[in-house]
């Protein structure tokens, strides 16, 4: 089970960049099309959120790291780093700029809620294992 919902994790960036993408451009377009498209960009962030902290604390890739080996060393290795600290609280930081863009939105905030967004994504994009990021590599798509 865990796998599978790993995989769900994965392929759920792709959902986010692109709803992330949509709702920069309807927000500085001033779109009011934007207010539907942030409400699907938050359930799918807070999805992910869910499934990450899941993977958090009963996986491999998370606490148990620092249980294991304790925190000093695990933030002397940028592998272990990444896994323990970077990708939980870059993420969390994106999907709380991500949240309070949707309710701008909904106030019709479009510059906020566009600015709010890119500044999301180019977070996400920092802290996403990419294939040809050394030592945390992970698959572009589940699987694969
Ligand atoms: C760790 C789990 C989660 C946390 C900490 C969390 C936290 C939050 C917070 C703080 C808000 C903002 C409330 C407000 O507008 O004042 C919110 C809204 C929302 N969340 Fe989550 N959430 C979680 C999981 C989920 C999941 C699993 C879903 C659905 C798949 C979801 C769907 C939503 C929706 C639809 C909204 C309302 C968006 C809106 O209409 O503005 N959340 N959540
Ligand atoms: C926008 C939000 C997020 C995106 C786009 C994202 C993306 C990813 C991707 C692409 C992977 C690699 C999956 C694979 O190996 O197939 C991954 C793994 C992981 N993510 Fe996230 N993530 C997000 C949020 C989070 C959050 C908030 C947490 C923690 C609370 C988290 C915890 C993890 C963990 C622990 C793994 C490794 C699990 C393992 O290999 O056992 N992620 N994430």
């Amino acid at each position: 089970m865990y796998n599978g919902l790993l995989h769900l994790h994965n392929f759920l960036r792709w959902i986010i960049i692109i709803f992330l993408l949509i709702t920069i451009i309807q927000a500085f377009m001033k779109n009011a099309a934007v207010k539907k498209t942030s409400l699907w960009l938050v359930i799918t962030a807070h999805l992910t959120l869910l499934l990450g902290l899941y993977q958090y604390f009963v996986g491999n890739f998370g606490y148990k790291l620092i249980q294991t080996n304790g925190f000093a060393a695990v933030m002397k290795d940028s592998a272990m780093r990444f896994w323990a600290v970077e990708h939980i609280s870059g993420m969390i930081i994106a999907i709380i700029l991500i949240t309070v863009a949707r309710s701008k939105s909904k106030k019709s905030a479009y510059s906020t809620t566009g600015l709010l967004c890119l500044l999301a994504l180019i977070i996400i994009l920092a802290v996403v294992p990419w294939p040809f990021r050394e030592g945390i590599a992970r698959p572009w798509f589940p699987g694969i």
